[in-house]
């Protein structure tokens, strides 16, 4: 496994790489690697012959009042975490490399950012897209691995990739949970123990929606006040948004259909935490 921190010898490797025929995938992560980070690591290396993680924690997705400052940084911990399963190079650009004085170009998807997480974190899709943009331009890789836990952002990113014409295929791959439920995700680092026990509720209240759902109930206002009404059981009151949507347009529904998809925001302690489930 080689770091690479420059964008002109990374791109110069995947060009050699490239002309030998082989096929690359890309991670791309902003570090603090969980173990479902891991789960999309191995299925990068299953994936390519080639499997390069990108390891870059992007300011452009974070507004002024988030947790750029305090967000998990642990490179020694996330090298010897990807040693053992395959992974070929790590690519860790620093911040002027990927952003050198004078950047101004970014890339906007339209209506997709406007739902869910859009309104809550102004400029946050833009910030994504316009990093993983520059990751596909600086890896070349044929397959990009991306979490289901951030479906919007998945959504955006595929959406991107058929605008602009990418020639990346982006597989997703699904959520992996602890034992209460709970996403994998580098925020839980921020939540104490009885806060990370608590935060399963997110699942639960999911959970209870899909159980409805199946049961018949199709109204989602009814769903949606089943669903807060199990978090408010558990104290959990701090919610950004709970909301049933089209599986691809992410445009918020009246009535429910088999394959939308139950999504929430919500904070816990200080940690802003998303979940999602597919009816
Ligand atoms: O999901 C993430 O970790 C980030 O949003 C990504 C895709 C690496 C872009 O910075």
């Amino acid at each position: 496994m080689r770091t690479i921190e420059k964008i002109t010898r990374m791109q110069s490797t995947s060009n050699t790489l490239r002309m030998e025929g082989k096929t690359i995938s890309l991670v791309p992560t902003m570090g603090a690697l969980h173990s479902g980070h891991l789960q999309l690591i191995a299925r990068g290396v299953e994936l390519a012959d080639v499997c390069v993680v990108s390891i870059f924690i992007n300011p452009l997705q974070f507004a002024q009042n988030e947790d750029l400052n305090k967000y998990p940084r642990d490179i020694d911990g996330d090298l010897n975490k990807m040693n053992s399963l395959g992974v070929d190079y790590v690519f860790i650009p620093a911040l002027d490399e990927m952003y050198p004085d004078g950047f101004q170009t970014h890339v906007e998807v339209g209506s997709l950012q406007e739902h869910l997480c859009g309104p809550f974190r102004p400029g946050h899709f833009r910030g994504v897209c316009t990093a993983v943009l520059k990751l596909f331009n600086i890896v070349k890789p044929h397959v990009a691995v991306l979490g289901e836990k951030d479906y919007q952002q998945l959504k955006i990113i595929q959406q991107m990739v058929r605008d602009l014409s990418l020639d990346v295929d982006i597989v997703a791959h699904e959520t992996l949970r602890e034992e209460n439920g709970l996403a994998a995700s580098s925020r839980n680092s921020y939540l104490p123990p009885a806060d990370r026990e608590r935060a399963g509720g997110l699942y639960t209240a999911l959970r209870k929606i899909k159980m409805e759902f199946e049961n018949g109930q199709r109204n989602t206002e009814l769903l949606i006040a089943l669903g807060k009404k199990v978090l408010s059981d558990m104290s959990i009151e701090d919610i950004d948004y709970m909301e049933i949507c089209d599986c691809e347009t992410l445009e918020s529904k009246k009535e429910a259909k088999s394959g939308d998809l139950v999504a929430l925001a919500l904070k816990i302690g200080g940690a802003r935490l998303i979940d999602n489930l597919r009816l």
